[in-house]
């Protein structure tokens, strides 16, 4: 068992902003439009819970779930697909959104696959981006903060699926 302490990055009332100010851009892009929201399991979820509230269109929710493989912090390049799109998204404006971009794998792989559905439109949001360690060219339309490095936990985030219920994104500092 690796041996760590928390330390706050960004509180509860920064992520509260952030996820307006990103709702108020999503507002201003889809007016008059329709829109499917597709969150990426299980990081997602508590960020999507809060941004959609935050939504003024007609919204519809879906959900996916990416299995990059193994437990620890570091992500592997093998993605499997364990929960598919349920809803039809041809023709259809998709929001795709993810709790943090790192390499950029998964994303990349799931927007290619998605693309395949014909949807009219597809849009990332993403509440961090890690642009540092992207290894592969991702297109994010939105982003909440960027971070430079540092593995993060709470507001979704895990690390070996704890602390995703903190109300505020915190570093693991490791301790040796
Ligand atoms: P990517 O394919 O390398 O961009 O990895 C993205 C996925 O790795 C995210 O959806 C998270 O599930 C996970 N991940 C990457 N960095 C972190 C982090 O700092 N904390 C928690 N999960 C992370
Ligand atoms: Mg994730």
């Amino acid at each position: 068992m690796e041996d760590y302490r928390l330390v706050l990055r960004i509180s509860a009332e920064e992520l509260k902003k952030q996820v307006n100010d990103l709702a108020a851009r999503i507002n201003r892009d889809y007016e008059g439009k329709s829109l499917i929201v597709v969150g990426i399991l299980k990081g997602a979820c508590i960020f999507l819970s809060d941004l959609v509230r935050r939504l003024s269109m007609p919204v519809e929710i879906d959900f996916v779930r990416l299995a990059s493989y193994g437990k620890s912090s570091e992500t592997s390049g093998e993605i499997k697909l364990t929960k598919d799109v349920e809803l039809p998204v041809e023709g259809r404006h998709v929001l795709v959104v993810e709790d943090i971009v790192d390499t950029g794998t998964t994303l990349v792989w799931f927007i290619d696959y998605l693309r395949q559905r014909q949807p009219e439109s597809v849009k990332i949001c993403a509440l961090v981006d890690k642009l540092e360690r992207r290894e592969v060219e991702v297109p994010l339309d939105y982003v909440g903060i960027r971070v430079d490095k540092g593995f993060l936990v709470g507001y979704g985030l895990d690390f070996a699926e704890k602390h995703r219920n903190l109300p505020e994104i915190h570093e693991v500092e490791f301790l040796n």
